[in-house]
């Protein structure tokens, strides 16, 4: 049934920060959010993790207004989420399998003989099959962020965020996230909503891409839409990302 943002507001310390944005999220696409540093990216993730509560405004999530949920219900919603921070987040004191049994164990009551299944199968999506022994410290920094993926998946979620994805990889391995993001995308039903300022990424990864400007989205369409844009904050965005 998908995501309804409406009308959302939020203020810290007098400033308004989002001010009556709306956005859909469609089930089984991939949504790209774009828009300058502080604009808000990340608050709005945390609005739909149920993180932050709107000043104002609704989210809907699977039918669902969370804003008015008591925590044992919210924690419900939340479970339907992964969530690829931007950092990789992964314990370094444990193996790869330690982390991505996390979830399964903390969030579900599957078997320790599920677990390890799910493990072997997410690695297996994610590239890295058979790495369960490996330590994280001795991992690259592409081998993480996959772990980290491996992890978001383990509990079958219905919506992954991604924060920022492919920032500060090197050109070859942000394209195999894309990818990945891709790949994954099609094998599953989940829906993914992805932060970034990398453009060729937006343009490589989206169904859709909607602009964050402002406190509202201030355009929403598909790739080739938002390559046709007559709206100049968003051509600057383009044209500065494309530079770079
Ligand atoms: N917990 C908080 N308390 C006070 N202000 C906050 C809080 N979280 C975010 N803000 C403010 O909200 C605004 C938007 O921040 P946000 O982190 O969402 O930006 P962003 O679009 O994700 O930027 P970036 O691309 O740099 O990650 C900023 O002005 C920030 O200072
Ligand atoms: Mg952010």
């Amino acid at each position: 049934m998908g995501i309804e943002i409406r009308d959302l507001k939020k203020s810290f310390n007098g400033k308004e920060v989002l001010k009556g944005l709306n956005l859909d999220i469609h089930d089984a696409e991939v949504l790209t959010v774009i828009g300058g540093s502080g604009q808000g990216k990340s608050v709005l993730f945390k609005h739909m993790l149920g993180i932050f509560k709107p000043d104002s405004g609704r989210i809907v999530i699977d039918g669902v207004d969370i804003s008015k949920l008591s925590d044992d219900e919210l924690l419900k919603v939340q479970s339907k989420f992964g969530m690829l921070f931007q950092s990789a987040a992964l314990f370094d004191s444990l193996n790869v399998y330690e982390n991505v049994a996390f979830g399964p164990r903390h969030l579900t009551d599957m078997s320790e003989r599920a677990i390890r299944k799910r493990v072997a199968e997410v690695l297996d999506m994610v590239s890295m099959p058979g790495s369960e022994t490996f330590a994280v410290a001795s991992l690259s920094g592409g081998m993480k962020k996959r772990v980290a993926l491996a992890r978001a998946l383990a509990t079958s979620p219905k919506y992954l965020l991604y924060d920022e994805p492919t920032t500060g990889l090197d050109p070859l391995l942000a394209e195999s996230i894309n990818d990945l993001i891709l790949a994954l995308n099609r094998q599953t039903k989940i829906s993914a909503v992805v932060v970034t300022h990398d453009m060729h990424s937006a343009f490589k990864v989206s169904d859709r891409i909607a602009f964050l400007h402002d406190g509202l989205i201030k355009e929403i369409g598909t790739v080739d839409e938002i390559k046709k844009t007559k709206l100049e904050s968003l051509k600057n965005f383009i044209n500065a990302g494309n530079s770079v």
